[in-house]
């Protein structure tokens, strides 16, 4: 059976979760093939709000089995805590909750790893990340010598003896850069970790086996994507990215599930942009449009509550995105937020030195001095959070999303105009 993915094709928190949570109903199995607790996915049902972060959006869904696939990178007690508030829920975990052997663990010291980076004292050395121990941990798994999976945590004895040697080499590097250090104690993260084992026990095992059983027993399975391509540590505006492969190209690797099983590639967007932390953002609107947009839109970070950055839809970067996520259709997510705005704007190419470009370009230093080259379009003033039909939305808004249609090169198969599950429209082109 042929997959699906939803992936963003922006700098995260396009709406992929409620467009995951929507599209539960047709699949068996939901699977994170990236990422972790770096993610924020908001999703409201009938009036009610769920805020997922390392577990796929599908445990909201009874019946869908949910994968923390071998490419995610897991913080025990993040990820019990979120399990415990689900199933506090009244929603059933047990059973439908799979972990791979495979994915590797977050530690104290790496957090402690991205505090020195995050808080050094040159600014240009900060990226602004989520703090939640990302980047470190994937530089330890690439690095191999210190990275440590979770299969390691059914092996009591080996584990902590390499713990020993993990933490000591941590505590001498974190020793040498910080003034007033304490040094982590083996022995305690062990008995702490390998108690967490104990309660992720029912839950490891290989997920990559149990991915491909699932498709060769025609059972439908929906890729989660975390992040957004613009964010891709390979694709994406580096180095102000994330540490996976956040766009359809992490399923491969974060899976162990070829590229062509993927036959529906959904590339999320927003009307517009946002991003949070640091890093170019040629479209932004530091000024009322972007704080307007902000207010609207409630735009403030899931994860970490920081005010998101607004700005235009930027057809350059999200075209990229788009041919590197393999994107088949798009849907177009918060069209709402943009009723009211007298004329919209969509960057359509870039000037950098004077030279026109529609290419995302590789450095940052280019990117940075990228000035838009807008197409503008005429706004419409009347609320559309109750419509329910692609006609039913006023003639300039869909005169926007068909402009955005063809910028992308892509069909555009649903609209969102609220967060609810019921506010979606299936537009049918
Ligand atoms: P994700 O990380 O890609 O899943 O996105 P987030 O959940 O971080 O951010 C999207 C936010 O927009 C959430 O608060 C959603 O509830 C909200 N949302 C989703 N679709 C719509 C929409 O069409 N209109 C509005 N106004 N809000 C939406
Ligand atoms: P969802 O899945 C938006 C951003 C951080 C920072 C950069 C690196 O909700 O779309 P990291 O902690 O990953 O090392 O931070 O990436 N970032 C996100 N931005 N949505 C996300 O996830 C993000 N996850 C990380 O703000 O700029
Ligand atoms: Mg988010």
């Amino acid at each position: 059976m042929p997959a699906t993915c939803v992936v963003g094709l922006q700098w995260g928190d396009e709406a992929k979760g409620k467009i995951v949570d929507l599209l539960c109903d047709r699949h068996d199995v939901v699977v994170r093939y990236q990422g972790g607790a770096n993610a924020g996915h908001t999703v409201v049902v009938g009036g009610v709000t769920y805020k997922l972060s390392l577990i796929p959006t599908g445990i909201l869904r009874p019946g869908v089995d949910c994968v923390v696939g071998n490419g995610v990178v897991v913080h025990p007690p993040a990820m019990l805590s979120e399990l415990e508030a689900i199933a506090s829920r009244g929603l059933e975990v047990e059973g439908r909750f799979h972990l791979s052997d495979r994915a590797h663990l977050i530690f104290p010291y790496h957090l402690a790893e991205e505090r020195l980076t995050e808080e050094s004292a040159s600014a240009s050395d900060h990226l602004g990340t989520t703090r939640r121990g990302i980047g470190p941990c994937y530089r330890d798994k690439v690095g191999r010598v210190h990275g440590v999976r979770v299969a390691e945590l059914l092996h009591p004895k080996p584990f902590r003896e390499r713990l020993e040697r993990i933490v000591a080499y941590k505590n001498r590097l974190l020793g040498a850069m910080l003034a007033d250090f304490t040094p982590f104690s083996a022995r305690s993260i062990a008995d702490e970790y390998l108690a967490y084992g104990e309660r992720m026990r029912p839950y490891i095992c290989d997920t990559v086996g149990l991915i491909h059983s699932a498709l060769a027993a025609d059972r439908r399975v929906l890729f989660e994507g975390a992040q957004g391509s613009l964010l891709d540590v390979d694709h994406g505006s580096y180095p102000y990215v994330t540490s996976s492969n956040s766009s359809a190209a992490g399923i491969a690797s974060g899976a162990g599930v070829p590229a062509r099983q993927i036959e529906r590639s959904i590339g999320v967007v927003k009307a517009y942009t946002t991003r949070v932390g640091g890093g170019p953002f040629p479209t932004e609107q530091n000024n009322e449009v972007g704080e307007r947009i902000r207010q609207v839109g409630r735009e403030y970070g899931t994860v970490t509550g920081r005010p998101r950055r607004c700005g235009w839809f930027d057809a350059v970067a999200t075209r990229r995105a788009a041919r590197v996520s393999g994107s088949t259709e798009i849907a177009v997510m918060l069209l709402d937020v943009l009723a009211g705005l007298e004329e919209l704007k969509v960057a359509v190419a870039y000037e950098i030195d004077g030279k026109r470009s529609t290419e995302l370009p590789a450095s940052i230093i280019d990117l940075e001095k990228a000035v838009p080259v807008y197409e503008t379009l005429p706004g419409w003033s009347e609320p559309i959070t109750g419509v329910k039909t692609w006609q039913g939305l006023p003639r300039d808004a869909r005169r926007y999303v068909e402009f955005l249609s063809e910028q992308m090169g892509l069909k555009v198969s649903i609209v969102s105009v609220g967060p609810d599950r019921d506010q979606t429209i299936l537009t049918g082109f």
